[in-house]
Formats: structure tokens, C-alpha cells, sequence
């Protein structure tokens, strides 16, 4: 079993809740960490991109939207972070292929992956809803965690281990007659990690 004092302050704390440690040791733990955050360019994704910059991170933001991709590196190299913007839509095999490429070629591993593309929208009520409105559901929230983890699981294997963080919501938890198919979807993200996890 591995001794909890040399895996460092997070493992000892779960043997000692009374030793978590203070929120500023565990920002300790991305300084030089490569970190792919996908959706990075705006909302929850664009403040993970500025936090993990903040804390010494190298963050890859990757957006399908060039604009937002590219404030969030410029906000970060102005506060003193290192940051590259990707311009990728995360559902096409290629330009996740392409990322891969430029992430190992600069860095040569990545330790933190963050999936966080995804969206409600548009919201479609199940009466009014189609294979069409599904498969594009499945695109934005779920099928797009299968490719960029499958693109990012070997080579973070390779170097000794890594986190991958995946966004889920609340929604996926508990009904939400609004749009089942995205609650559904984000139930599957949650099992799908978990599931990983054990693996
Ligand atoms: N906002 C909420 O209230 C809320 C609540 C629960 C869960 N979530 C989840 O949190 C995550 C982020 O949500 P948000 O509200 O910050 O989203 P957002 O719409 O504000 O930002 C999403 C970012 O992802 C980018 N993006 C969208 N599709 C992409 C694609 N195919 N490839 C690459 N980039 C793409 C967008 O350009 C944008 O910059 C999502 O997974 C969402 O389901 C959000």
C-alpha cells in the first residue's frame, strides 16, 4: 500500500480529514502541470483556463471559438501564466487528432485534462425532440469525453499517471424535464468517469 506521508498532502488527508490541507497547497499541485482544458475559452471553461494560468499551469485552451480562446491566453500571459490557444471543434476526430499532436510535440505529456465542452442548448422538449436533436446532444456532451480521453489517457499512462476532470451537471443527478436527453447525457459523463476511474 502506498505510504500516505510520501503521496504527498491530498492522500494523507484522506487517512486524516482533520489534515486537508489549506486551499493553496492544492494550487501548489498545478504548477507546471500541462493542462488541456476543453471549452477553455469561455464560461466554467474560460475561468478553469485563468485559475490553473494563475497557479503556474501550462494551459492549452482549446475553444472552437478563436476569439474567446485567444482573450483567455492573452489575459493569462498578462498576468505572468504561459497559455496557447487551440482553435478545435472537440466533436471532429481529426482536429482532436491534430491537438494531440500539438500538445505532445510542445510538451511531450499532459498531466491534467479537463472535458468541459457541453451544452443544454438548444433546449428541445422530448415530445418535440428527433434522432437528429439526440445525436447532436450526444455530440456536445458526451461522445466528444470518449475522443479526447482515448487521444490523452495512453500518453498520460506513459508519464506516470495524470487527472482527467470531466464537467457534468446537476441535471444529470436529478430529473430534468426541461431537456432528458441532455440530463441523460450528463448521467452518462458521470458514469463513463467514474467507471474510468475504477479501471
Ligand atoms: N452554465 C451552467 O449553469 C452549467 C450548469 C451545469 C453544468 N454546466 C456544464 O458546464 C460546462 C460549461 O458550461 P458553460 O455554461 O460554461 O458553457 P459556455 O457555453 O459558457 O462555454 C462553453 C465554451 O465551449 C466552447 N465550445 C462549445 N462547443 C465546442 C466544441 N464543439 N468544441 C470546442 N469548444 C466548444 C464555446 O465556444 C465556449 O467557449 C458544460 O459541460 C455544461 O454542460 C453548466
Amino acid at each position: 500500500m502506498t505510504d500516505p506521508e510520501s503521496a504527498g498532502p491530498l492522500a494523507a488527508s484522506t487517512q486524516d480529514p482533520s489534515r486537508v490541507p489549506p486551499i493553496d497547497d492544492w494550487y501548489r499541485l498545478l504548477d507546471g502541470r500541462v493542462a488541456v482544458v476543453t471549452g477553455g475559452g469561455a464560461g466554467i471553461g474560460g475561468a478553469i483556463s485563468r485559475l490553473f494560468g494563475a497557479h503556474g499551469a501550462l494551459v492549452e485552451v482549446v475553444d472552437s471559438d478563436p476569439d474567446v480562446a485567444t482573450l483567455v491566453v492573452e489575459d493569462i500571459e498578462a498576468a505572468g501564466g504561459v497559455a496557447r490557444a487551440h482553435v478545435v471543434d472537440v466533436r471532429s476526430d481529426a482536429e482532436v487528432e491534430d491537438l494531440r499532436g500539438e500538445v505532445l510535440g510542445e510538451h511531450g505529456r499532459i498531466d491534467v485534462l479537463v472535458n468541459n465542452v457541453g451544452d443544454h442548448r438548444p433546449l428541445v422538449r422530448f415530445h418535440d425532440s428527433s434522432p437528429e436533436s439526440w445525436s447532436a446532444m450526444y455530440a456536445a456532451n458526451l461522445e466528444h469525453l470518449f475522443r479526447v480521453t482515448r487521444a490523452f489517457l495512453q500518453p498520460m499512462i506513459d508519464s506516470g499517471g495524470g487527472s482527467i476532470v470531466n464537467v457534468h451537471s446537476v441535471e444529470g443527478m436529478r430529473g430534468f424535464p426541461g431537456e432528458p436527453v441532455y440530463a441523460a447525457m450528463k448521467a452518462g459523463a458521470a458514469h463513463f468517469t467514474s467507471s474510468l476511474a475504477v479501471g
